[in-house]
């Protein structure tokens, strides 16, 4: 505890420091992806108030804090079922002080707090270490809890867990819909809010959270990293505006070898996950703490236009993917190339691909300098070790975006819940809501499919830039194994109806051009049939008319 005074007199130092990060953050809309660490990675449900404040502490020495880590979440396992008064009840075994008082601290040392739950009656822990868990979750007690967790103990951070929320069988949308309500109602109006239900819920979720989970729990393996980065390769659109898709808590410094641990964090910062540390701070390798505190992959992960970055190129298992940085179609990029197969790879990382045309300026955010062997062509080679990535600020002359992929375009019907979400939209059984799939014969390996049939469920391209503006010939490349329809719209207009379109199979694409006219700067292209299903999209290019 003795080293805790010091550390407070730390920490009102770095608050001094970070009064002008909070100046800079101003600048922003919105609240970048949250950066921190939690207990459940490591500690599982063996937390206690020495393990968190210890962690806490520990965010401070190794200077993580400093570098943006602020947040503290305690995860599953610090409950003791509720009292007659339907209070949660603490286990005092490992709380003895309570919940407020490890907020309290937490914050005293300038950190921020989060807490945990579950939407349904029984958090996850119920699962498989019982008694922790039953009961506790927040179904019935929506106000009741959020408010003690919020008000009460001062917490700044919830995440909310389904476990359950799928035991009672709830229609999660309503169900979360509420918890979000619930945290309105608390007067704590600063309160993070994440969704994990550990696949992409549906768009609502965007209404209603700051982060949600994409995919099922990270392990200590490759395949997990791996698995998790390709999902996210098609979430893109879902991300924007302050809302991110979460990752889930980083791995790094649980004993994954460096390369590994380098695709990890930068595919996590170019998607703007948030960065959550899961392992014990105490116990880290130095390389694993260098990759934490990287100032140019955290600048990318929290930069002010809070986009994810979708796949520009792909050869073989090497994946290229890039977004702008600082400002929509300003000259500097982010671009992560990741080696994601077993075997050492090459690739010529095609510049148009990246958007720029000329001369460019290429920065390593690994050795923090400038890469002036890449420079000088219209693409640079990259050899890359496998399960390794580049990570690089690409700055020059931008060009126009001229390929929309599927796996890139905003599904409006997307989910990835079946059963309960038939209901949450009220559509015929039959109907299974869109997807994005992998095929060999799309471009870049991903197309978008199960579109139409009902009004909901179109695709749209929603940031579609043009320089100028002006009329561009729009090719679709689609296929379909019989005759269908679909209506193109541009900023809410329709523009034309493509009929009898038919490419002979479900995956022999074919393409079809259309005439649209573009304002200048941004667009949102739609394709839509709200009567009939749609042919699967690969994607559409735009070529403007000389
Ligand atoms: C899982 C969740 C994990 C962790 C765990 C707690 O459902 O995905 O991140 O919170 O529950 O029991």
């Amino acid at each position: 505890m003795n080293n805790r005074f010091t550390i407070v007199a730390i920490c009102a130092s770095l608050l001094l420091t970070c009064s002008c990060c909070a100046d800079k953050q101003q600048a922003r809309d919105f609240d970048p992806p949250i950066m921190g660490w939690s207990s459940w990675n490591y500690f599982k449900t063996n937390i206690s108030e020495e393990v968190i404040c210890g962690q806490a502490d520990a965010l401070i020495s190794t200077g993580l804090a400093d570098a943006g880590y602020i947040y503290v979440n305690i995860d599953d396992g610090f409950t003791d079922g509720r009292g007659e008064d339907g209070r949660i009840r603490i286990d005092t075994t490992k709380f003895p002080n309570g919940m407020k008082a490890v907020a309290d601290y937490i914050h005293s040392i300038g950190l921020k707090a989060g807490m945990y739950s579950d939407a349904g009656d029984n958090t996850c822990a119920s699962l498989n270490v019982k008694p922790y868990g039953l009961g506790v979750g927040l179904y019935g007690h929506e106000v009741q809890d959020c408010k003690m967790m919020f008000d009460e103990w001062g917490y700044d951070f919830f995440k909310v867990d389904n476990c359950g929320g799928r035991h009672l069988d709830l229609n999660e949308q309503e169900q979360f819909t509420k918890i979000a309500e619930a945290l309105a109602q608390c007067d704590n109006k600063h309160i993070n809010f994440n969704v994990c239900r550990w696949v992409f819920p549906g768009t609502w979720v965007r209404e209603i959270a700051d982060s949600w989970r994409t995919t099922h729990d990270i392990w200590v393996d490759w395949g997990s990293v791996k698995t998790i980065i390709k999902e996210n390769m098609y979430t893109v659109a879902y991300c924007g505006d302050g809302h991110y898709n979460d990752l889930d808590m980083l791995e790094i410094g649980m004993g994954f070898p460096p390369e590994v641990e380098r695709t990890h964090m930068a595919c996590w910062c170019i998607q703007s996950s948030p960065l959550v540390v899961g392992c014990d701070l105490y116990k880290m390798p130095d390389y694993s703490i260098e990759f934490l505190k990287n100032a140019d992959l955290i600048a990318m992960d929290q930069d002010r236009l809070g986009i994810a970055a979708p796949v520009v190129q792909k050869d073989g298992e090497v994946y290229v993917f890039a977004k702008d940085m600082e400002r929509f179609y300003g000259p500097k990029r982010a671009v992560v190339v990741s080696n994601l197969g077993d075997a050492p790879a090459t690739i010529d990382v095609s510049l148009q691909a990246l958007g720029f045309e000329g001369a460019v300026k290429v920065y390593d955010c690994f050795s923090h300098s400038d890469r002036e062997e890449l420079c000088g062509s219209d693409y640079f080679t990259l050899e890359i070790a496998p399960h390794d990535s580049e990570a690089l600020f690409v700055t020059g002359k931008r060009i126009e975006k001229s390929v929309y992929q599927g796996e890139e375009a905003f599904l409006n019907a997307y989910t990835e819940i079946n059963d309960q979400d038939y209901e949450a939209y009220r559509r015929p059984y039959e109907i299974p809501s869109p997807r994005y799939w992998e095929s060999p014969t799309a471009d870049l390996g991903l197309y978008a499919t199960l579109l139409g049939g009902w009004e909901e469920n179109w695709l749209e391209w929603q940031r579609v830039y043009s320089m100028d503006g002006g009329d561009y010939a729009m090719t679709v490349r689609y296929a379909c194994a019989d005759s269908r329809d679909m209506t193109i719209s541009v900023n809410g207009e329709d523009v034309q109806c493509l009929t009898g379109l038919n490419s002979g199979g479900d995956l022999d694409w074919q393409e079809v051009t259309a005439k649209v006219t573009l304002n200048k700067g941004w667009n949102a292209v739609r394709l839509s049939n709200p009567a009939a299903p749609m042919p699967s999209i690969d994607y559409m290019t735009l070529k403007k008319f000389e």
